[in-house]
């Protein structure tokens, strides 16, 4: 089957095929507001269910296909500072694993692939992020992926490396795998002062798993506090991930969580360094 967007979304409450019309206007002046105040905005049953459904059924019979990364990264993603010991927040390793289903590996016609080739779509985050130009990905591999978390998997704390990250939740596990999120606790995304660090710890001593539900009930308001995101199939998720340290949680039961992640740059033409296209798809192209 061929998807148009008014097939992909759900376009009586998300308009974005009608840009000039009032409800258009109205959801972007609430988004930005929203993405401006908290660095995050999730728009729940953005998906229709059926376009949902196509994009697992395109996932589920791929799994073979997904790459697994299995290792260990400290918060900033990067190869660490010397000037600090190992055990330093700067420096300290977390575990992370997670599947990631390339691009190229996506049904071309599916829902996924062809909302991501939509420019209502693209202009919409664009507004949303309120940035002059949003381009998509020039990476075969990396522009629109799926990220999978099997049973055992987690992604542990960090900062993204790009400034936001467009994602839908297509599939909840059975338990856990909770997108657990603070405010921006970090000014800019180059930041790695002293001040951050300290934050960093505070966080980290702070949240306890064990504790999680019981923390949710009585979720205080600063910008340190970790957060679950009210993250269901079919939300779109804009996240600055570069300012809000996030993680998922381990994912239990049988049911593996599935997640598309959506790439633009604010210059045309980006694309995945063979590192990252190495680490992440298990090969270049
Ligand atoms: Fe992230």
């Amino acid at each position: 089957m061929r998807f148009n967007l008014k097939d992909i979304l759900n376009t009586e409450l998300y308009p974005l095929h009608e840009p000039e019309g009032p409800a258009y206007e109205e959801l972007v002046k609430h988004s930005r507001n929203l993405f401006l105040a908290e660095g995050s905005v999730t728009l729940q049953d953005f998906l229709r269910p059926e376009a949902v459904t196509a994009a697992v059924a395109n996932i589920d019979v791929n799994m073979t296909n997904a790459w697994n990364t299995d290792g260990e990264h400290n918060i900033f993603l990067d190869t660490g500072d010397p000037e600090y010991l190992e055990n330093h927040i700067r420096n300290q390793r977390f575990h992370t694993k997670v599947s990631s289903l390339a691009y190229d590996m996506l049904d071309p016609e599916g829902p996924l692939s062809t909302l991501y080739r939509d420019d209502n779509f693209r202009e919409f985050l664009r507004l949303v992020l309120g940035v002059d130009k949003l381009f998509r990905l020039e990476d075969p591999l990396g522009a629109l992926s799926v990220n999978i978390f099997q049973p055992g998997d987690r992604h542990s704390w960090h900062f993204d490396q790009s400034s936001h990250s467009v994602t839908i939740m297509l599939q909840k596990p059975d338990a856990g795998g909770h997108f657990r999120k603070t405010g921006q606790i970090r000014r800019t995304r180059h930041d790695k002062s002293e001040e951050l660090f300290s934050v960093l710890n505070e966080v980290i001593q702070n949240e306890n798993e064990q504790d999680m539900e019981k923390n949710k009930e009585h979720e205080e308001t600063n910008s340190k506090s970790v957060k679950t995101l009210k993250f269901d199939p079919g939300t779109l998720s804009i996240f600055s991930g570069s300012t809000s340290l996030h993680k998922v949680t381990c994912v239990h039961g049988t049911r593996s969580r599935q997640v598309a992640v959506l790439c633009y740059a604010t210059r045309q033409g980006k694309k995945n360094s063979p590192e990252v296209q190495k680490l992440f798809w298990g090969r270049v192209k």
